[in-house]
């Protein structure tokens, strides 16, 4: 009895490692790194959720291309951490900090007023920070927070830099977004609800809604927008959810997904290279075009998204786009 139980143990230990190799192998032979030699010097990225993950590599790589790097952060001991960091790997001394919190309207309102008086001109801006597994719950902005973290709040920086960026063209704004967008299915009814198995996923489903609407608002203009997958990635992303998953789920991520840095390609490839420098409204994954999902072809769906989304945000008329 006990030998035929550990008999089917070992079966299914092997079976586990054997699904484990296999993601891994996966998962890494589809990354591509981003190939592109763009010198950025002269230029200047904002790049939100810059301390920490993707976002820390892609600032870093932008740093090392001799741009002027703003990080976006919330957390000023964080930046402070990240900026001295990227000095030290790029030899760049020309990065910055502006301090933002996604869950405060006010505080994206005093962001934007802050870059439209001492930026001069933006060539990239990076809609990336962004969290997962947070409990359900409104913000002082009446908001829910994955909400307003991962969707309102880019929405609002991104039309409120709209006139800079149009002076500023060509420049590109890329919105980080997931292929969790794919398997969501998003509704005017929906939006800004509490659900916290599928908010994460409709939050990503209107990143990329968001980019193909700015992309038509846009169209007549030198500013081009870009929506990314950025894979499956080990990053601090996963903190908020619970510890037991963790603790079984963090050593597997660990061995199958993606580095930060990898995850950081198809980010970098959108904001620098020139295969995709006329393109807009399109969206990416391992430094390729691939095809919209079906989840966020609807324009009609995408432009009431947009109505709403300015409502919800007490965007005034003159601020519309
Ligand atoms: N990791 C993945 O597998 C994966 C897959 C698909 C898409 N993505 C997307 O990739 C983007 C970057 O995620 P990541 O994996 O690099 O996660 P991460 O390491 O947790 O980085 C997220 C960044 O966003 C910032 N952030 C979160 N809430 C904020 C707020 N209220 N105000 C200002 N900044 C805030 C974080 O700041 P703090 O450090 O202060 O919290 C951090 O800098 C996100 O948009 C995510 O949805 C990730």
């Amino acid at each position: 009895m006990l030998c035929s139980l550990c008999g089917v143990l070992f079966y299914f230990v092997v079976f586990v490692g054997a699904v484990l190799v296999f993601f891994r192998f996966w998962i890494k032979t589809l990354a591509n790194p981003c190939k592109s030699y763009t010198c950025m010097v002269g230029k200047t990225v904002i790049v939100t959720g810059a301390n920490t993950g993707i976002g820390y590599y892609s600032a870093l790589d932008f740093a090392k291309r001799g741009a002027n790097v703003i990080l976006a952060c919330r957390n000023e001991r964080k930046a402070n951490e990240a900026k001295d960091s990227i000095i030290k790997k790029s030899g760049n001394p020309n990065i910055s900090i502006k301090l933002v919190d996604f869950r405060s309207l006010k505080s994206i309102r005093e962001f934007c007023a802050d870059v439209n008086k001492t930026v001069e001109k933006i060539d990239v801006l990076l809609n990336n920070a962004g969290a997962a597994g947070l409990k359900p719950g409104l913000t002082e902005d009446g908001l829910d927070g994955v909400w307003q973290t991962n969707y309102f709040s880019p929405y609002l920086l991104t039309v409120l830099l709209v006139e800079k960026l149009k002076k500023s063209g060509p420049c590109r704004v890329v919105n980080v977004a997931s292929i969790m967008g794919k398997l969501s299915n998003v509704s005017l009814e929906t939006v800004n609800t509490c659900n916290e198995s599928m908010v994460y996923s409709w939050t990503k489903q209107c990143n990329i809604l968001f980019t193909r609407e700015l992309a038509k608002r846009l169209k007549d203009t030198k500013v081009h927008v870009y929506a990314l997958h950025p894979g499956a990635i080990y990053t601090d992303i996963w903190r908020h959810l619970p510890k037991w998953f963790l603790l079984v789920w963090i050593p597997m991520m660990k061995f199958i997904y993606k580095t930060a840095e990898e995850g950081a390609q198809t980010s970098i490839y959108c904001s620098v290279a020139k295969e995709c420098e006329n393109d807009s409204g399109k969206l990416y994954a391992e430094c390729k075009e691939i095809e919209m999902y079906d989840s966020c072809k609807d324009m009609t769906f995408a432009e009431a998204l947009w109505e709403k989304s300015a409502d919800l945000v007490k965007l005034q008329e003159h601020e519309r786009i």
